[in-house]
């Protein structure tokens, strides 16, 4: 199997699929992608159901993203995952969306059955997913701070109002996407959220502080809040991983603050989407392990 497919692969899948045994059936699309774990954990899941096919990754730009589903459903996928940057665009090439998909604006499993693709979003209860594994909380009464206002805000912002939070709070680079997420948040659940500035005074009497924005992906990247601002007593959530701890991780660290990268995100999103391709629970235990959690 090769570490990335393209939709030139798609476009010539008969020729390739020879090679392929058990055949692929499953995988992420999207721009990059070289850096998704999300193989290890659904192979792993997939081995251990006994399910005879494999997943992969697809590197897709947005304008091969149409014709990549139309690819993906001709030669007999389950489904698929969607990454950066497809999660808001997929919604108009899907046939049904489920609700909580619709009101976030982002969907990141899509499921083929019967020539049609049907959407869901389990990013969102991924996430509060992690949140209570992370910390033993649930995200009701919490007062929560999203830095970013992209695909992965959408979802945790509407789980927290969801879920009941305490206070919601959005802070985002380009404050006109933090204003559309609180209003959309808002019409959907009746939620107050305040949009606040992409500074320290941001997480001022938050709970849990989330990181949903590309920033810390590269060791490289500056800290987008300054070390100081988190105190001992905020949990914070990072939803970049890898194997280095971002900048973010670790000036809670210093903090001595309680904190948690996007594995555990990665890995009940990915449970989630299991489910929804094959109505039947998910391996927890060996995608943990896959994922060296
Ligand atoms: P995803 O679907 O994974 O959330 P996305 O929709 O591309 O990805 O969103 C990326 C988020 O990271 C956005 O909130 C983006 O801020 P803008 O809305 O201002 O673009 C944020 N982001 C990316 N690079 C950033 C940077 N250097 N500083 C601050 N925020 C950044």
């Amino acid at each position: 199997m090769k570490e990335v497919y393209t939709l030139a692969d798609l476009e010539d899948w008969q020729q390739l699929a020879d090679d392929h045994e058990p055949p692929i059936r499953l995988g992420v699309f999207g721009s990059p992608v070289a850096h998704s774990r999300s193989p290890e954990m659904q192979n792993a899941a997939l081995a251990a159901c006994g399910l005879p096919m494999q997943y992969a990754r697809f590197e897709i730009a947005a304008e091969e993203l149409a014709r990549a589903f139309e690819l993906a459903r001709a030669v007999d996928f389950v489904g698929v995952n969607l990454t950066i940057p497809h999660k808001i665009v997929a919604l108009g090439l899907v046939d049904a969306v489920d609700d909580f998909a619709r009101s976030a604006g982002a969907v990141n499993t899509v499921r083929f059955e019967r020539g049609a693709a049907s959407a869901t979003n389990t990013d969102g209860p991924g996430f509060a997913a992690a949140i209570h594994d992370d910390f033993g909380v649930a995200l009701r009464g919490l007062r929560v701070v999203v830095l970013g206002a992209g695909g992965a805000a959408r979802a945790i912002a509407m789980q927290c109002a969801h879920d009941g939070c305490g206070g919601l709070m959005l802070a985002n680079r380009t404050a006109a996407r933090a204003q559309q997420l609180a209003a959309d948040v808002q019409q959907a659940y009746g939620a107050v959220v305040e949009v606040v500035s992409l500074s320290d005074h941001a997480v001022r009497g938050a709970d849990l502080l989330v990181n949903t924005t590309s920033v810390g992906l590269r060791a490289s990247d500056p800290p987008l809040l300054s070390r100081g601002s988190i105190r001992r007593d905020l949990m914070v959530y990072d939803t970049v991983y890898g194997t280095a701890a971002t900048p973010l991780l670790v000036a809670a660290r210093d903090a001595g603050a309680r904190n948690a990268n996007g594995l555990s995100m990665l890995l009940h999103q990915g449970a989630l989407a299991f489910q929804t391709w094959f109505d039947c629970a998910a391996p927890l235990r060996e995608m943990a392990g896959a994922l060296g959690v």
